[in-house]
């Protein structure tokens, strides 16, 4: 299972989207449309002429968070699996200074997940049962998300 998370550009809030529209509004039927309650066909979400399928926090539609894409050392960031039997110890190599640290790990298995949330001054790691299938994903305040399959 992929983790998708969403960032307002404007007030940096994080959500995790757990079904996501793909479809996208055709403007200018959009605009022929006079109607008051157009709806997108196939999410039935766009109830507003002039609101489309974004999610959207401060006004403003959430972008993506793409994993692995900002400038952060990827040693530092990317969460280690240490697979012991049964176990796996999901860690990662960061400090945890007040303004900068791993803020969550999340594992992410075929049909579930688990979250693990840190503060400044923890150790960032997480013993959780080991599945073949599983995938690692940590947050940095700082640089974002990171994942290692
Ligand atoms: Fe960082």
């Amino acid at each position: 299972m992929e983790l998708k998370l969403k960032k307002c550009q404007d007030c940096t809030s994080l959500i995790e989207v757990i079904r996501d529209c793909e479809c996208e509004i055709d403007e200018e039927l959009m605009e022929e449309c006079d109607c008051e309650g157009c709806e997108c066909d196939e999410c039935g979400r766009c109830e507003e002429m002039d609101f489309n399928c974004d999610i959207s926090c401060c006004f403003t539609p959430m972008k993506d968070v793409i994993p692995n894409s900002t400038d952060g050392a990827v040693e530092k960031h990317i969460p280690n699996i240490e697979v012991n039997g049964e176990k796996a110890r999901v860690y990662v190599n960061h400090v945890m200074e007040e303004n900068h640290y791993i803020e969550v790990i999340i594992v992410m298995y075929d049909n579930e997940e688990i979250k693990h949330f840190f503060k400044p001054g923890e150790t960032p790691e997480v013993i959780v049962p080991y599945k073949k299938e599983m995938k690692a994903y940590s947050l940095c305040n700082v640089h974002g998300l990171w994942v290692k399959e």
